[in-house]
């Protein structure tokens, strides 16, 4: 099957984004904490790359039960990242250097430091009391991604309140309407400072029907599955109002935690009635390494998306899961990771840290700080090799051990490093055929995904070739160009041999 990826003029559907985890990028007042003083020095570094937008996790007040999630205001940003003027700083820089800047909005829940909670446990009668949900006993099975009950006395009080995760993020009621509109008041603060948009965080969450009959064990973290339902459709269509009554279209983009492709692709809303303007994609983040895995994967993800028009955002990874080269197992595979990410037909997501091929670090006991060991894959930035790395204030988690090797200006300095080969492909996604072209399956080996990106007028044409086995031969036809390569060599007619773990992109020469 040939398919087409609809396509109407909009910045998020041509632009590579660039996920900031922002305690770890870079630190600008030396205290061993990236902020955003550091992230602004160093923005250089994203948009030299190509990148057209950046992603940044958390940065509103938080008392870091959960790396920022836990928000206890979301207007004002936490000290530790500096405030409302360094913001605007970030924000103007980044603009002018071409970058689109996304915040992180966690509408589920907030933290239970935050002044609406703190009101609300205060009394039965408090203002805020509806603003949460409380019960007298527990009313369903539901919980937390730590698999401890999703309910919790407040003793003060005499009721449960119910929390998705942590007992300090208590979830936020949407069905109070007051709830609705002081979201929608956040969306706008931010939007009238001139923010391009925001990821949502578990926004298949914020619907909820608490007291249906509990549901069986789900296979995946607690109850997420039976959380899915149309109450959270109709929230979403009001904050999509919203983002659309600004000018420049301001993007949303949604974690909707699902595995089910086809309930993802529900929220987009439709054409005439949208929803989210992308929704990440978690089954190819939890796909194994194995071309099998992964083509079923992004079969299941155009099926479901082509038919709603809606636009895929694709990413492998984020600071939630191992790092590509840990979780696949070698370098060479963060490579082809790399290619596949910015060839597929839709809006790539690339996690800071893997464009230098970054492994997880080895976090020793005494320095966790995640509650659910995420630390590995949220460490810092090494910038180059010298003793500190950058951070001359340390590190607020280790470093990982090969810093020493794997930074950036080693990266750099190096013309056939995975930082080239990210710069090499961010640049060739301007061609037509990668950017809009439609997508087709070209039948190859076993492990080998190839794949052919052709424009409507047949003018430009791509070919990928990702050989997730070992050494094999895949002569596709005459007369294919390289154009990108994991091994950095290019510009060669390509003779069909692939090493083991290697990728190209072809191109018929003009
Ligand atoms: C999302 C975030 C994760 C966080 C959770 C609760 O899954 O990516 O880091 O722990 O939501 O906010």
């Amino acid at each position: 099957m040939i398919i087409h990826p609809s396509r109407s003029n909009s910045w998020w559907k041509d632009a590579v984004f660039y996920q900031v985890y922002p305690r770890s990028f870079a630190d600008g007042n030396a205290d061993g904490v990236g902020d955003l003083a550091g992230l602004t020095q160093r923005l250089e570094h994203i948009s030299d790359m190509g990148v057209e937008a950046v992603w940044v996790s958390p940065i509103f007040p938080s008392p870091m039960k959960d790396g920022g999630y836990d928000v206890s205001d979301y207007c004002n940003i936490d000290p530790m990242y500096g405030d409302l003027a360094t913001f605007d700083r970030f924000l103007e820089r980044a603009h002018a250097l071409g970058l689109r800047v996304l915040l992180d909005l966690v509408p589920n829940h907030c933290s239970s430091e935050h002044p609406w909670f703190q009101d609300a446990r205060s009394s039965r009668d408090s203002a805020f009391r509806d603003w949460f949900v409380w019960r007298d006993q527990p009313a369903n099975n539901w919980t937390t991604f730590t698999g401890d009950p999703a309910w919790t006395l407040d003793e003060r009080t005499g009721q449960y309140y119910l929390h998705t995760f942590l007992p300090e993020q208590p979830d936020l009621n949407w069905a109070n309407p007051d709830v609705v509109a002081a979201i929608g008041d956040v969306l706008r603060f931010w939007f009238d400072r001139g923010v391009d948009g925001f990821r949502l965080d578990v926004i298949h969450c914020i619907g909820k029907r608490i007291d249906a009959a509990d549901p069986p064990e789900a296979a995946n973290w607690g109850h997420c599955p039976f959380n899915d339902v149309d109450e959270t459709h109709e929230l979403i269509r009001g904050l999509h109002k919203i983002a659309d009554s600004y000018p420049g279209g301001r993007a949303l983009v949604g974690e909707v935690f699902l595995f089910d492709l086809q309930r993802v692709a529900t929220y987009y809303g439709t054409p005439d009635v949208p929803e989210l303007d992308m929704v990440f994609n978690f089954p190819m983040i939890y796909s194994p390494w194995s071309a099998a895995d992964l083509r079923a994967r992004i079969d299941a993800t155009m099926s479901a998306l082509t038919p709603r028009q809606a636009w895929p955002a694709w990413a492998l990874g984020n600071h939630d899961n191992p790092r590509q080269r840990t979780r696949y197992g070698s370098l060479d595979a963060a490579r082809c990771a790399a290619v596949l990410l910015l060839t597929l037909p839709g809006t790539p997501f690339l996690y800071g840290g893997e464009e230098i091929g970054m492994s997880d670090a080895e976090v020793p006991p005494s320095r966790r700080v995640d509650p659910i060991g995420r630390d590995g894959c949220r460490a810092p930035i090494p910038w180059d090799g010298s003793s500190d790395h950058g951070w001359p204030g340390g590190t607020w988690l280790p470093m990982p051990a090969d810093a020493e090797v794997v930074n950036v200006a080693e990266a750099l300095a190096t013309p056939t490093s995975i930082l080239h080969l990210y710069r090499t492909l961010i640049r060739l996604r301007r061609r037509p055929a990668l950017r809009e072209g439609s997508f087709e399956w070209v039948d190859s080996p076993e492990n080998v995904l190839a794949y052919r990106r052709q424009t409507e007028d047949e003018a430009d044409e791509c070919m990928v070739v990702i050989n997730i086995g070992p050494e094999v031969s895949f002569p596709p036809g005459a007369g294919w160009r390289v154009c990108a390569s994991t091994s950095g060599v290019v510009g060669d007619l390509f003779t069909g041999r692939l090493s083991a773990q290697s990728a190209v992109v072809l191109e018929r020469p003009r």
